[in-house]
């Protein structure tokens, strides 16, 4: 790989100035046989890839497919190619939320974590300043979780991707609350994805289960901190930034505001109401059209979003912060905000660091 394209361009207006996409995904072009435990063996559902050609695999759930991808997924020379082609300096590259492995024995989901996250930085090490890998852990056991964040750390992970969810746990659950704490005080930050979605015969068509699933999964999991009392119990320096424009949250927030003052018996379960928690998280920016981006402006903050695109995959904007840099009514400093500015925020002080040398 050519110097040029590892290390970071010079964008227009200096270093401060880099466009960032916080939302991004990889998977590892193989690992090694998961399916070595009775337990996955007998639910056949463990993750294995099947490789067709040097550029498209298969991402298979024992002997189910579940995807098809492309070398996009783990090869950075693409990915940086790709990145150069839409504008893009840095990739907060993520896990893919099928491998999280919440339902497995917390033993097994603790080893695919190491090796997933093992991988995710030899995808990333050819272009350390571009390339910012994001953990995962196996959320199922808190004290695992916190475990391996920390290991993450360590190793040079900036931050960690978590499901919405838990099985039936929300993110109010206590042993969620408990490492989202851990978090906070190790200075990592959290980039929340949803998956796990509800299915029913109803949702078995038209991707419904991404087009709407999705949007309210994440509007769940907003709620579970806000009224489930979870921002009451975590510091307010914790970095959380919430997939696909915090899903259909802003759009509803008047009607919880609403709820919540004039059915308290069930709704005010939070100190204050939801309107009072909106400095407390983030939003991407993927969200494709100027009225959702306004909204989310208006109602979080420009502040509060940032550029986020779901690479590589179909359902995702290409070229990737294309709604930000197109939208109408933007003032320069906002645009800037959006495009990295704040996502330097939400990374930290270890990934700015790095962004510099
Ligand atoms: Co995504």
């Amino acid at each position: 790989m050519t110097e040029a394209l590892a290390s970071t361009p010079t964008p227009q207006g200096g270093a401060a100035n880099l466009a960032i996409d916080i939302h991004t995904h990889y998977v590892p072009h193989g690992w090694p046989d998961l399916a070595t435990s009775d337990e996955m063996t007998a639910r056949g559902e463990w993750p294995w890839l099947r490789v067709e050609t040097e550029h498209d695999a298969m991402i298979m759930l024992g002997t189910n497919e579940f995807r098809r991808i492309e070398s996009d997924c783990w090869d950075a020379e693409r990915r940086l190619a790709d990145m150069d082609a839409d504008g893009i300096d840095v990739q907060v590259v993520s896990p893919t939320p099928v491998f999280f492995s919440y339902g497995w024995d917390p033993i097994e989901a603790d080893k695919v974590c190491r090796i997933f996250n093992d991988l995710a930085l030899e995808i990333c090490a050819p272009a350390p300043k571009r390339l910012l890998p994001f953990a995962q852990v196996p959320l199922q056991d808190t004290d695992a979780a916190c475990r391996e964040v920390e290991r993450c750390k360590v190793n040079g992970h900036l931050g960690v991707e978590i499901g919405n969810h838990v099985g039936d746990r929300d993110l109010d659950d206590a042993g969620i609350i408990a490492f989202l704490q851990h978090c906070a005080s190790i200075d990592m930050p959290v980039f929340v994805h949803p998956w796990d979605l509800p299915n029913s015969p109803r949702l078995d068509r038209w991707m419904a289960q991404w087009l709407t699933g999705m949007p309210a999964e994440t509007h769940l999991s907003i709620l579970a901190l806000i009224l489930g009392g979870g921002f009451d119990q975590l510091p307010a320096d914790l970095r959380i930034c919430f997939a696909h424009g915090g899903g259909s949250f802003a759009f509803w927030l008047g009607r919880v505001e609403n709820a919540w003052h004039r059915r308290p018996d069930t709704i005010a379960t939070s100190e204050h109401p939801p309107s009072h928690y909106l400095d407390r998280f983030s939003v991407d920016s993927a969200v494709f059209t100027e009225p959702a981006l306004r909204l989310l402006i208006d109602t979080l903050g420009a502040n509060r979003v940032m550029l986020g695109s779901d690479y590589p995959y179909p359902l995702g904007e290409r070229p990737s912060g294309a709604l930000i840099r197109s939208a109408s009514g933007l003032d320069d400093s906002v645009r800037t905000a959006l495009l990295g500015g704040n996502a330097r925020v939400f990374l930290g002080p270890a990934a700015v660091d790095r962004l510099r040398q």
